[in-house]
């Protein structure tokens, strides 16, 4: 990936693309290099304005990862980059304004925050920067990249991942105070991107930045006024998105944000003051559970209450949200029947509170060996296979295996769990491109396997009829996601991009 803005010629015999190496002259003992079977400059790409200033090159072969050559993971388009997130650039470019590099032109780094894209607008210009750009830079100036930087990346560290948010696109000279660098903004081309890559497409992952964006307030002259911040309003006009543990150290890879991680749709149901049942939120007005937690095909829904939200967050209790049920409906009576509690309020969605995304339509296929985790209350068992998400909730991790019977659409096998009276209403759920789908709902008489070595869950697709008259405002998963990360992160003669060192981690990027 580089910057459209290098490529006045796009005939790719021009042009090669050298990756790991360390410096321009002198020896480079770690470095490999390519020729370029495709350049793909984005089409709307303006010179004038330099907006979506981004290139792809296809390499001809792919590249072999080493421990100097790896690909960085990419911001995926939900990501948000508040103004101050720490970023850092790399690049071969000048060192100051009209200063090149010195020999032997070894590569260098800059740190600078991010400064958000009303202040960047005022600082520039208004209009100069448009919602496919990033800005980063110090106002007192100082540190920034330069010209020779074009094309490179700006990456920012999540966990133990570094995420490109940006390409070096443009600048009014380099440094001067007042005058951030600009970069084109990466999260803005995921579907742009995936659509140009066949297989081993990119890891893309989203960047979370915490708290409020001081940006959001930023006022000049010129520029529209600061979008109305009612509490909620922002929040709650967005279509809401599923399936995504963004706290969730499982889900991050390594270590996250929170400690033991967090699945954001897991909620609690308590009769009458005592808990009952685990369940799902799908939607912000709609959680799932087992059918088997109603004694009667007729229950009282003033009797309910649901718990949303994580209790404990670093040992504090945070996020928990209650809410009452206006309705509760059944499917059906049987043992694996579901069934959807409609909450008296909607849930108020963020990183600790979302729907995990159902796969109504039956589009998505789980194939054996897809990673998936089973949650629940942890009523107190000693089993070694518990892991504490938080107070009260436990994970089981599995994968889906062969249920031996050839293909079922009905059920879907994993390996055997220990399945507790605490888990009954509770999820199965699996990861399919980046985002997290309930596959079935866990009902402790239901589900009984004839091998001891499976679990076999009734498919809550089952019942995706009912679920879709019953649920309008189902959400939908963020745009396409994921893939392995290999073969497109490259570095150029002339304009560079290194890919960074990075962990490999859930994607490989
Ligand atoms: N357009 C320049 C290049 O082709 C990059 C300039 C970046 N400037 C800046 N002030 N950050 O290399």
């Amino acid at each position: 990936m580089s910057a459209a803005h290098c490529f006045s010629s796009v005939s790719t015999s021009r042009w090669r693309v050298s990756l790991g190496r360390q410096n321009l002259e002198g020896s480079n003992p770690n470095e490999e290099s390519s020729t370029v079977a495709e350049i793909v400059l984005h089409p709307a790409y303006d010179s004038v304005t330099s907006n979506n200033d981004i290139a792809l090159l296809r390499l001809s072969s792919p590249v072999q990862f080493t421990d100097y050559i790896r690909p960085v993971c990419l911001a995926a388009g939900d990501s948000v980059f508040n103004s101050g997130t720490d970023s850092w650039v790399t690049g071969w470019g000048a060192v100051q304004e009209g200063e090149p590099l010195p020999f032997p032109e070894t590569l260098q780094e800059v740190e600078v925050p991010v400064l958000g894209n009303r202040q960047c607008n005022c600082l520039n210009g208004v209009g100069t920067i448009t919602d496919n750009m990033i800005c980063a830079g110090l106002l007192a100036g100082g540190k920034d990249s330069c010209q020779g930087d074009s094309g490179g990346p700006m990456v920012n560290q999540q966990g133990s991942v570094w995420v490109q948010s940006g390409i070096v696109s443009f600048g009014y000279g380099c440094a001067r105070p007042n005058l951030p660098g600009v970069y084109a903004r990466v999260s803005n081309y995921q579907s742009w991107i995936n659509s140009h890559i066949k297989s081993d497409k990119p890891g893309f992952v989203q960047f979370s930045s915490s708290g409020l964006d001081a940006d959001n307030s930023y006022t000049c002259p010129g520029l529209p006024p600061p979008p109305v911040t009612a509490p909620g309003s922002i929040e709650s006009a967005k279509s809401s998105v599923c399936g995504k543990a963004s706290m969730n150290s499982h889900a991050a890879g390594d270590r996250g944000l929170v400690p033991g991680g967090i699945w954001p749709w897991m909620v609690s149901l308590y009769k009458n003051g005592v808990y009952t049942c685990g369940g799902t939120l799908i939607s912000k007005n709609f959680v799932l559970t087992s059918a088997q937690c109603f004694s009667t095909s007729n229950p009282d829904e003033r009797e309910w209450r649901v718990l949303l939200g994580p209790r404990l967050v670093n040992g504090t209790e945070e996020f928990v949200m209650t809410r009452g049920v206006k309705r509760i409906k059944l499917s059906g009576f049987m043992s694996s029947n579901i069934a959807l509690l409609k909450l008296t309020k909607r849930a108020s969605t963020g990183h600790f509170i979302q729907p995990v995304c159902m796969d109504i339509s039956k589009a998505r296929s789980f194939p054996v060996g897809t990673r998936c985790w089973v949650a629940g209350r942890d009523m107190g068992s000693r089993s070694g296979e518990t892991h504490k998400a938080d107070s009260g909730l436990r994970g089981i991790e599995t994968q889906v295996a062969s249920c031996g019977t050839g293909s079922d659409p009905d059920n879907i096998c994993t390996y055997a769990m220990n399945l507790q009276k605490g888990d009954q209403g509770g999820p199965l759920f699996c990861k399919s491109d980046s985002s997290w789908f309930q596959v079935a709902v866990v009902s402790t008489s239901g589900n009984k396997s004839v091998r001891s070595d499976l679990q076999v869950f009734a498919k809550a697709s089952r019942f995706s009829s009912f679920l879709k008259e019953t649920v309008d405002d189902m959400p939908s998963p963020a745009a396409a996601a994921t893939g392995n990360a290999a073969g497109f992160s490259i570095s150029l003669l002339l304009c560079l991009a290194v890919p960074i060192i990075s962990l490999f981690l859930v994607s490989g990027c």
